[in-house]
């Protein structure tokens, strides 16, 4: 997830309005960032590691110019770094793109291209597309180039093209990432989001996927997929420039949670072939993966919880012991990590100060140290042997909410793979996962019920989250989340357990969170369930979409039919919307909460 500006219109407009939409989108991305100006004697480009003021720092006399493009990068293919950041240029330098998301193929892509004489400056899957729009012709007809290139590109993107010999427009591509053309007086522009232009126009044209469009300053023209032209509403909006950072919701945290199924579609991207898990895209080869015996994950706060699912999901789909430690307790205890053991640090952030030093002291043990991060160039992920993205995009809600569902999706890919080099394979998993996106986008729009369970949820002092196994691990998830921004207090407990001390607690009107999807062993929970009930408790059930209708709960919370094993994943909304409601219904500072911070850098 990038940001990514253009600009068309007058003599001098291009270089001010580009810094300023960048500035506004910092928010996107933060690691680099970068403008070309698109003049007839070439293309004039800065760029630079870091946030957008170190990119003023480097602008110097840059001519303002008519037209132009600028980015903000969020890394995911290759480190954030000068050459890495964008635009991107064709070996002359007379073509330039920016691009948000991810190409999925570029690799062979890049391999051609290198292979007919094209040079590469960056690591970046990006550059592909300058270098394509040569090959094809753009620095002579820059539309049909990108017609020609779109035909080669897979994957989720969007990205903007402009060339010195046809200074006076901008070509936009939309598949997926989002697109937005904005209208002026005399001038349009082009963003990944309203918040990028709102401060000159209010008029916008949401493009569609698929779609592709040629800006100038005067006009707008739209083509479909077909190369058909098309004509798309214009509309006006009404929103505020901080309510457009946060793509109009309320709260990040929303927008975060929210934005889950394109968050969970960018980290499945490239990692599934057919029926099977695509194992080179996971940081290390089969030979690898297949040497592990055992596996050792560190991780702090919400990463610990993916931890849990992640070791039940190793464990019961490849058969490797797993143990999961916090990593604060894990680098005091003296910890026993035998030969042959892969250490699993996973960090949002990639910053987290405990859980980088259980992998320096796993390193020097002499073990192999793989990262699971959301933050290409981080310390975690420099200092680790191997590591794989998440893709989430910037989270900025300090509540993790995105970033914890796709390191389980990470972690179910990671299973996947060794149950396969193990003689284990499940493609009915994969298949599962595969339909995994779709399925959010459903459960997000079946969450009214979980909105009135908050409002009530809000009056209360103290909660309780029950489950078995997975359902454990993600209640533990559930109460963290609800503690931190609502400040209800809230405990999670392995039904079992029950009866072993906390059943004393539970009074009439007790409100008790049941988290059911692991359907194998559904009727131990319910037994939990019927002790709670018998002592007064209200439960709330989170239920896979397959169990029967008259199992005996007072509300129920269902999740459309899946696979039991990704299950999980999709009842980790319901519990994310349940904290968010209650925290908004409380008047807490849901995006900030007291105390905390996103990321925690100091031991
Ligand atoms: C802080 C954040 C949590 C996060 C934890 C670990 O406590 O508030 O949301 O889960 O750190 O952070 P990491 O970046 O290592 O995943």
């Amino acid at each position: 997830m990038c940001g990514i500006v253009g600009f068309v219109g007058q003599e001098a407009g291009a270089l001010p309005f580009i810094f300023d939409g960048l500035k506004r989108l910092e928010y996107r991305g933060y690691d680099s960032a970068g403008i070309a100006l698109a003049l007839p004697e070439g293309i004039v480009l800065r760029k630079s590691k870091g946030k957008i003021t170190l990119l003023q720092e480097v602008l110097g006399s840059l001519p303002p110019g008519p037209c132009g493009i600028g980015h903000t990068r969020w890394a995911t293919h290759g480190r954030p770094t000068d050459q890495n950041a964008h635009p991107h240029t064709d070996c002359h330098g007379e073509i330039a793109t920016v691009h948000n998301g991810i190409i999925e193929n570029f690799q062979e892509l890049r391999d051609e291209l290198m292979a007919d004489g094209h040079q590469f400056s960056s690591d970046t899957d990006t550059e592909v597309i300058p270098h394509l729009l040569e090959a094809y012709g753009g620095n002579q007809d820059l539309v049909l180039a990108v017609r020609r290139a779109e035909e080669r590109l897979k994957g989720a993107y969007a990205f903007l093209a402009v060339s010195s010999h046809e200074p006076d427009k901008v070509v936009a591509v939309r598949r997926t990432s989002p697109l937005l053309i904005g209208l002026g007086q005399g001038e349009n522009y082009l963003a990944s989001d309203f918040s990028a232009f709102l401060a000159a126009t209010r008029r916008a044209v949401v493009l569609e996927n698929g779609d592709l469009a040629v800006v100038t300053p005067t006009s707008y023209t739209v083509m479909d997929s077909e190369g058909h032209s098309v004509t798309r509403p214009e509309i006006e909006v009404d929103w505020d420039i901080a309510q457009a950072e946060r793509g109009g919701y309320q709260h990040f945290m929303l927008k975060e949670i929210m934005e889950q199924p394109e968050a969970w579609s960018d980290c499945l991207l490239g990692r599934l072939d057919g029926d099977r898990v695509v194992v080179e895209e996971l940081g290390l080869s089969r030979e690898e993966w297949a040497a592990v015996s055992r596996i050792q994950i560190v991780a702090a706060g919400t990463a610990y919880h993916a931890g849990l699912i992640g070791k039940a999901l190793i464990e019961r789909l490849a058969r490797i012991t797993v143990t999961v430690d916090v990593a604060s307790e894990f680098r005091y205890q003296d910890p026993l990590v035998e030969p042959g053991t892969l250490v699993i640090a996973i960090s949002q952030s990639g910053e987290t100060a405990d859980t980088l030093a259980c992998v320096r002291m796993a390193r020097e043990m002499g073990r192999k140290t793989y990262a699971i991060t959301n933050t290409v160039g981080s310390t975690l992920a420099r200092e680790s042997d191997d590591v794989v993205y998440t893709h989430a995009g910037p989270e900025i809600a300090v509540a993790s909410t995105k970033a914890y569902t796709t390191q389980i999706l990470v972690l179910s890919l990671i299973a996947l793979a060794l149950a396969e080099i193990r003689g284990m394979p499940r493609p009915d998993i994969v298949r599962g996962l595969r339909e995994v996106p779709a399925l959010g986008a459903t459960v997000l729009s079946r969450m009214d019920p979980v909105k009135a369970f908050a409002q009530k949820l809000a009056q209360n002092r103290d909660v309780f989250y029950v489950g078995r196994g997975m359902d454990w691990a993600l209640c533990m998830e559930g109460q963290l989340k609800l503690k931190e921004i609502s400040y209800i207090h809230a405990e999670a407990y392995a039904a079992g357990e029950l009866k072993h001390g906390t059943l004393a607690l539970i009074e009439e009107g007790t409100p008790v969170v049941a988290v059911i999807t692991e359907t194998a062993i559904v009727d131990k929970t319910l037994s939990n369930v019927l002790e709670v009930k018998a002592r007064g408790g209200e439960v709330w059930g989170i239920v896979a979409g397959q169990l029967p209708k008259n199992i005996p709960i007072d509300h129920r919370i269902d999740l459309p039919l899946a696979h039991p094993l990704t299950s999980l994943v999709l009842a980790a909304v319901p519990l994310q919307l349940l904290a968010y409601w209650a925290a908004v219904f409380r008047g807490e500072d849901v995006d900030q909460p007291r105390n905390l911070a996103k990321s925690v850098t100091v031991e």
